[in-house]
């Protein structure tokens, strides 16, 4: 059995080499021979130092993630980089690619670090529910200071090796041949009879501004990353190292890593991290299709819409050619879209050559005849399916055979779309989120005739203009829109019951959601849902359905854009504010159709909306247009502000245990009747079985 971790050597040079495809996560496997190889570098007295290095295309990238769930195994961490930093002869990492959690801990207790120009180090722990538990929050903080470990710990988010020099994380850089540099960097160690330097030496003392730095940060956290536990031990973990010596602050820190581990933050935060990996394999599609490349693209519609998906193809590189009806409309499209590039040179996201390019790369045309050569056109024009199905047919007549087609649209029936042109095989939907350019969401909707090659094309493309591609089937709403609207309709039904707009906006973001939503329909304007409601071919025949937001429109209250919808808006700062008249005119049109007004718990509002969308999700499984649980919660998380920590509607289901979900359903279902409360087949099915969402697989 091939090692994944061996020793060589090289003059007086210990080489120790990972090899663990494909970040080399530090399994089991690697921490055992991370130790043995130590040990024996250590007894081989022709071995004056060592050099610890990765091959492939990074360096250690972490802890294995997907060992966590499990009964954890010897060696342990923190025991393997203790052995590593107690090793008597000067040990020196050469850090490549991203040097991640645990592998930063690791390069930590190495005795010295170099580094190939470009990589990147950090301590990634939060994103996972976690914080570093093999010393990186006693050991960063004594090297890099103890603002700078604040800085990357609470943040996760990782550094360019370049800025960290300064701080000592890091002795050298060198711009190629990384191991060569290594191994003469140690035999300058051993002709200066440099000494073994270790971090947990370092003596960090209290200074006078230290309560009030972390007082600062524990305030910040609280309002950042509201909800989650991680952030805040991470701040008593680096507190500690002023506080404590050493041991002691790598025992506590050990403490607090093992209740993140088991938490359920951290499960729902590892499976999201997997889920958004896993959904780039697209159940029924065979891996060896790959999909083509597309080197141009047209978009129909120079709106908000057309111009945010402009920009997502601009930026990756792709040439796009905007297509509007009059030249009036195409030159205000162009004007938002430089406007909208040029604020993001103002915010320093971008250079003005980078902007230059983009704008280079975005032409104009209202002319269909100019999309013969485009290898795809992603249509987002007027919701209507009569508008779309003659802009398809002139699409067909207009593009390359070869070219697919795409629409943008939210609900409509992308089948009856794709009837409309002679290629129903290269005809799908590509959902876009507004704002288009920023969030990272698409929704490919696969058709009924979709060929499998248009489906990888596509897949393949939302990767590469850097989003989180989720394949899904045609319904009305797809996925996300679908859901929504279940939860949209508890809100408002709510609402009617005698909760106020505040009280549901406050009851969800606390429960975690990124805003409430009353105040996200009045931010995307209640006009748009009124339309889709009166053009969706299935529309409710309830009275109540929906109806605080249809007569606040037919009051003419469409929400931030008119300075009034379910709140209202200052016209100056825009701040919102409640509005006692809306709350007299929703209580007006409950007793009007005969709805009691009562006094609601937030617990309530919580689990309405919550198992309301968890029913519909499930019935999206059961009806194949999601492939998996965790497609949906990553739709959710990426598209609709759900809070990553909960992992999801689907994974929180899973987590609170589905026969209390089923129990919650059925509980509605006495009180509310029902027409939105029959819990779906599927979900009856797994409690039955005793089984999870995230064990159900689809049987197409
Ligand atoms: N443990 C187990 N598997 C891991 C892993 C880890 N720490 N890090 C990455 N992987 C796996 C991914 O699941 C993926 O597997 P797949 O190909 O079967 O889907 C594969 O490695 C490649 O990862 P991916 O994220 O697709 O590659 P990338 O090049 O875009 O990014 C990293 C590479 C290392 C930047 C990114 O994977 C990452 O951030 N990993 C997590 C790092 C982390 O949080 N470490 C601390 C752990 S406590």
């Amino acid at each position: 059995m091939t090692t994944p971790v061996s020793l060589t050597r090289q003059g007086k040079v210990g080489l120790i080499a990972i090899n663990n495809p494909p970040v080399n996560a530090l399994s089991q496997a690697v921490r055992q021979g991370i130790i043995e190889c130590v040990l024996q570098a250590q007894q081989d007295d022709e071995i004056k130092a060592i050099v610890l290095y990765c091959e492939g295309r990074t360096f250690v990238a972490g802890a294995d993630i997907s060992e966590f769930g499990k009964a954890p195994m010897e060696p342990h961490l923190p025991d393997v980089l203790h052995q590593v930093e107690s090793c008597t002869k000067p040990l020196v990492a050469a850090l490549h690619g991203t040097a991640l959690g645990g592998g930063l801990e690791l390069a930590l207790c190495s005795h010295y670090r170099i580094a190939l120009a470009g990589s990147k180090v950090g301590l990634p722990e939060v994103n996972l529910g976690l914080i570093p538990g093999s010393g990186g929050t006693q050991r960063l903080p004594r090297i890099a200071g103890v603002e700078k470990a604040l800085e990357m710990i609470t943040s996760g988010r990782p550094v360019a090796v370049e800025s960290v020099v300064e701080q000592n994380l890091i002795d050298q850089v060198v711009e190629k041949d990384l191991v060569t540099a290594a191994v003469g960097f140690a035999e300058t160690l051993i002709a200066d009879q440099a000494e073994p330097r270790r971090v947990s030496e370092i003596q960090l003392s209290k200074s006078e501004g230290h309560d009030q730095l972390f007082a600062d940060w524990r305030a910040k956290l609280k309002k950042k990353a509201a909800g989650q536990q991680a952030p805040q031990y991470a701040i008593d973990a680096i507190e500690n190292t002023i506080l404590l010596p050493f041991d002691e602050g790598l025992q506590k820190e050990r403490e607090m890593f093992l209740a993140c581990r088991s938490s359920e933050q951290s499960r729902a935060m590892r499976h999201v991290f997997f889920a958004e990996r896993e959904v780039v394999r697209v159940p029924g599609l065979a891996k060896d299709i790959k999909g083509h490349d597309i080197a141009s693209v047209a978009i129909i519609g120079a709106g908000t819409m057309g111009g945010g998906i402009a920009m997502c193809f601009a930026s990756a590189g792709i040439p796009v050619l905007l297509v509007e009806m009059t030249s009036e409309n195409l030159e205000r499209g162009l004007a938002m879209i430089k406007d909208r590039y040029q604020q993001n040179v103002a915010r320093g996201r971008m250079s003005e050559q980078q902007l230059q390019d983009c704008i280079a790369r975005i032409g104009g045309t209202c002319d269909y005849a100019d999309l013969s050569e485009v290898d795809l056109v992603v249509e987002a024009a007027f919701e209507s399916m009569e508008v779309k199905r003659e802009i398809f047919s002139r699409l067909d007549q207009a593009c390359k055979p070869e070219a697919i087609l795409a629409s943008n649209t939210s609900y409509l029936d992308i089948d009856q779309i794709a009837a409309s042109t002679g290629r129903p095989d290269k005809v799908l939907g590509m959902h876009f989120f507004s704002p288009a350019n920023i969030m990272k969401l698409l929704e490919v909707v696969r058709t009924r005739e979709i060929s499998d090659e248009s489906l990888a094309t596509v897949m393949k493309l939302g990767k590469r203009i850097g989003k989180i591609s989720v394949a899904v089937g045609v319904c009305y709403g797809f996925v996300g829109n679908r859901m929504y609207a279940c939860y949209g309709r508890e809100a408002q039904a709510l609402l009617l019951e005698g909760a106020t707009p505040e009280q549901i906006d406050k009851a969800m973001q606390s429960w975690g959601m990124a805003m409430g939503p009353l105040s996200v329909v009045d931010m995307s304007g209640l006009d748009i849902g009124y339309k889709a409601r009166r053009e969706n071919p299935n529309r409710s025949d309830d009275p109540l359905f929906f109806r605080p937001a249809d007569m606040l429109v037919e009051a003419d209250r469409l929400g931030q854009k008119t300075g009034s919808g379910f709140y209202r808006y200052d016209s100056e700062s825009r701040r919102k504010e409640v509005d006692e008249q809306v709350i007299g005119m929703i209580r007006d049109e409950a007793e009007r159709l005969g709805v009691t007004q009562r006094t609601i718990g937030d617990e309530e509002i919580q689990q309405r909306l919550i198992f309301a969308m968890i029913n519909e999700g499930a019935r999206i499984l059961e009806e194949g247009i999601a492939g998996r649980s965790g497609d949906i919660d990553v739709i959710w998380i990426n598209g609709y502000g759900f809070p990553r920590y909960r992992g999801g509607p689907m994974q929180y289901a899973d987590e609170i245990g589905l026969d209390k979900v089923l129990q919650g359903i059925k509980a509605f279902q006495d009180r509310l009747g029902d027409r939105y409360w029959k819990p779906a087949t599927l979900l009856e099915e797994l409690v039955a079985q005793d089984k999870k969402f995230s064990d159900w697989v689809s049987k197409d």
